[in-house]
C-alpha cells in the first residue's frame, strides 16, 4: 500500500512539458540543429532545447584553434584533399561516404556561419583567414595546408556565442540547468523515442519533456580519464543513457589524447601553436618529432606525436627524465602570441607563471576527445544495431554521436565541423520526420524510474562517495586504457571498471536536499562516467590490432583483413560481458594503406 501511495505521489509531482522537438545539449550541435528545426518548422513550433549548464558555457566553447574547410582562401586546396587527410587521419577507420559529405559540405556551412555573425579573423584582403593544422597535408602527404579558419584561439567561443543569438532571435525554448536523466521510450527501441526525463537543478524536481522527436547532443565524457582537456561536465550523459536503454555504442576503444596538455592540470594548449610554428623539444633540446614523422614533424596526426611524446618519456628523454616534454614558442614573437593565441598565452602566464616569449611550456598528452558514441546515419538517425536499423524519433550529433568520419583518430578542427555539418543536418532531417511523427506516447515508468532512483539516492545512509570512485576510475582509465595498451593492461582495467561499478551501486550522498544538490549529480555523473568507461574498455580488450589511438604493444600492427570495421557494443543488462558485434568500414574511393606523415 506504502509504495502504490509513494508512486502515485511521485508521478503527481512530475513536471510535463509538450514540446514537438526536444534538443538535449546547448553546445555547437544542439544549437545548430534547434536553429534549423525551428526555421524549417516555422514560429509556432515548439523547439525546447535543455542543458545541465547555461548555454554559453557548453564545452564547444573550450575549442580554440579552429573549424576547418578547404576554402584555399591562402594557398591550394580543394574539398577532396581534405577528405582523404580525414580518411587517413582516422587510420582508414573512417566510413568515406559521410566524410565526403563533411568535407563537401565544409565549404558552405563556414560561409553561413559568417553570414549568421561569426566574427573569423581576416587576410589583408578580407577574406576569411586560415591556419595549419596537424594532419592536414598540402597534397596526398606533403606538408600541412592552411585550412582552419579561425576567431583568434577562441573559434568554439564565437561559435557558441553566433549560434546561441540565433537562436534567441529565433525564439527557441530554453530549459537552463536540467540534468537529463533517461529516454522516454515506451516501446522499446522499435517504438521509437518520445521524449526525456531531467531532473530540474534548481530545484531537484522531475521533469518530462514529452516530444514527437529528441536530439542528444551532449558531448563527450573525457571525465573517464585523470588528465584531460574536458570540463567537469563532461560525463557522457547522453552516451550512457542510450546505452543503458540497449542501444549500442560505436568505435568506443578510440579516444584521442591531444599532444599538449599543460601538464599536471591537462587544459588544452592548442595545436594552433604548432600551426603557427610551435615545436616539441625532449629532454635533450632536440626537436624529436623529425625522426617519427620527417615529412609533418610536429603537425603529424594527434596519434602520431601523442605516441611519440609517450616513447621519448619512455626512454628517458623527457625532461629531467620526468613524464613531460617542452613546447617552444619563444621564436613566434610577441604579435603572434599575443594577437594569434591570446588565450593560451595568458593560460600560460596565468597557470605555470611562465613567459611564453621567453620560458620552454611543460606538456604532456591529456585526454581530449571521443572518437566513438552513439552510432548514427549521416543525417543523424539514431541506429539501433550494426545493420543500419533507426530508432524512430531519435537523433544524436556532435561528440556523443558516432557518425564515423573520425575512424580511429580525428584530425584536428575536424570536431567543430562534425558538430556543425551533422548538427545542422540531424535538424533538418528532424523536421521532415516531425512532419508525419505521431503524437508522442508519455513513458510513464521511465519518469516514475527517475522519481525513484532519486529518491533511493537521497534516502541511503551508508555507502562510498562519489568523488572517491570517480578518482579511482580516471587513475585506472589514464593508466591502463590510455595512450600505451596491452592485452593484459586491458583485462586488468575490464574487472577493475567491474568492481568499481559494483561499489558505485551502494553510493551515498551527504545533501539530502533538494535545490542545486551537486553532490546527487554528481553521484548520477559517476553512473555516466562507469557506463563510458565499461563500454570503451569492454570494445578496446576485443579490439587486436593496433590502429590510430587504439595502440596495443601485444599486437602493435594494424590488421585491415581482420578488423576493418567497427565495434558495435551492447550492455548486457545482468552486469555481464558486453555484446559485440561489427558493421563493415564503408570505403568508397580511398583504399587502406600504410600511414606515413
Ligand atoms: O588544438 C586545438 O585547438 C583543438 C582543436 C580540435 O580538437 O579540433
Amino acid at each position: 500500500m506504502t509504495l502504490v501511495r509513494t508512486d502515485a505521489a511521485a508521478r503527481a509531482a512530475v513536471r510535463t512539458h509538450d514540446l514537438d522537438a526536444v534538443v538535449v545539449g546547448a553546445g555547437g550541435a544542439g544549437l545548430y540543429a534547434a536553429l534549423e528545426l525551428k526555421q524549417d518548422l516555422g514560429p509556432q513550433a515548439r523547439i525546447g532545447v535543455i542543458s545541465k549548464l547555461y548555454p554559453t558555457r557548453s564545452h564547444t566553447g573550450a575549442a580554440q584553434g579552429g573549424v576547418c574547410a578547404a576554402l584555399a582562401n591562402t594557398e591550394e586546396d580543394h574539398w577532396e584533399w581534405h577528405w582523404f587527410d580525414t580518411v587517413k587521419g582516422g587510420d582508414y577507420l573512417v566510413d568515406q561516404d559521410a566524410a565526403e559529405v563533411m568535407c563537401r559540405d565544409a565549404i558552405e556551412t563556414i560561409i553561413k556561419l559568417e553570414h549568421l555573425g561569426l566574427p573569423f579573423d581576416r587576410t589583408p584582403e578580407g577574406l576569411i583567414n586560415q591556419r595549419r593544422f596537424g594532419g592536414h597535408t598540402r597534397n596526398y602527404g606533403e606538408g600541412p595546408v592552411r585550412r582552419s579558419c579561425y576567431a583568434a584561439d577562441r573559434t568554439g567561443h564565437a561559435i557558441l556565442q553566433t549560434l546561441y543569438q540565433q537562436c534567441i532571435r529565433a525564439e527557441i525554448l530554453f530549459y537552463d540547468e536540467y540534468q537529463v536523466v533517461d529516454l522516454a521510450m515506451p516501446g522499446g527501441p522499435d517504438g521509437g523515442v518520445s521524449g526525456v526525463v531531467a531532473l530540474q537543478l534548481a530545484t531537484g524536481e522531475v521533469h518530462s519533456f514529452r516530444a514527437r522527436a529528441v536530439l542528444f547532443a551532449t558531448g563527450g565524457f573525457g571525465k573517464i580519464y585523470k588528465v584531460t582537456s574536458n570540463a567537469h561536465t563532461l560525463t557522457g550523459d547522453g552516451v550512457a543513457v542510450a546505452w543503458r536503454r540497449g542501444l549500442p555504442l560505436e568505435d568506443m576503444e578510440f579516444f584521442q589524447f591531444h599532444p599538449t596538455g599543460m601538464y599536471k592540470l591537462g587544459f588544452l594548449l592548442s595545436e594552433a601553436m604548432r600551426g603557427e610554428g610551435g615545436i616539441l623539444l625532449n629532454g635533450e633540446g632536440e626537436r624529436f618529432m623529425e625522426r617519427y614523422a620527417p615529412t609533418m614533424k610536429d603537425l603529424a596526426s594527434r596519434d602520431v606525436v601523442s605516441r611519440s611524446i609517450y616513447q621519448e618519456i619512455a626512454e628517458g628523454r623527457g625532461i629531467d627524465g620526468k613524464d613531460y616534454v617542452h613546447l617552444d614558442v619563444r621564436h613566434l614573437g610577441a604579435q603572434v602570441l599575443n594577437e594569434k593565441l591570446p588565450d593560451m598565452s595568458g593560460f600560460i602566464r596565468t597557470y605555470f607563471g611562465i613567459e611564453p616569449l621567453t620560458d620552454l611550456v611543460p606538456i604532456q598528452p591529456t585526454a581530449h576527445y571521443a572518437m566513438g558514441g552513439i552510432p548514427t546515419d549521416i543525417d543523424g538517425r539514431v541506429l539501433a544495431d550494426e545493420l543500419g536499423q533507426t530508432v524512430p524519433g531519435f537523433y544524436a550529433a556532435g561528440e556523443c554521436a558516432c557518425v564515423s568520419v573520425h575512424g580511429a583518430n580525428r584530425l584536428g578542427t575536424n570536431s567543430l565541423l562534425d558538430i556543425l555539418v551533422f548538427g545542422r543536418r540531424a535538424g533538418i532531417a528532424m523536421a521532415q520526420e516531425l512532419r508525419s511523427a505521431a503524437d508522442p506516447e508519455p513513458d510513464l515508468e521511465a519518469e516514475l524510474a527517475v522519481s525513484r532512483a532519486v529518491s533511493e539516492l537521497r534516502g541511503r545512509q551508508d555507502g562510498e562517495r562519489a568523488a572517491t570512485i570517480r578518482a579511482e576510475l580516471q587513475e585506472l582509465m589514464f593508466t591502463k586504457c590510455g595512450v600505451h595498451r596491452s592485452g593484459r593492461l586491458l583485462e586488468e582495467c575490464r574487472s577493475e571498471v567491474r568492481a568499481l561499478r559494483e561499489r558505485a551501486r551502494h553510493l551515498v550522498i551527504d545533501d539530502k536536499g533538494c535545490r542545486y544538490n551537486t553532490d546527487l549529480v554528481e553521484a548520477l555523473e559517476l553512473g555516466f562516467l562507469l557506463d563510458c568507461a565499461e563500454a570503451t574498455v569492454e570494445s578496446a580488450v576485443a579490439r587486436m590490432e593496433s590502429r590510430g589511438a587504439h595502440a596495443r604493444e601485444d599486437c602493435p600492427e594494424r590488421d585491415d583483413a581482420a578488423w576493418l570495421k567497427h565495434t558495435f557494443a551492447f550492455r548486457d543488462p545482468d552486469g555481464g560481458d558486453a555484446r559485440l558485434a561489427y558493421k563493415p568500414v564503408t570505403v568508397t574511393k580511398f583504399e587502406p594503406k600504410p600511414r606515413v606523415y
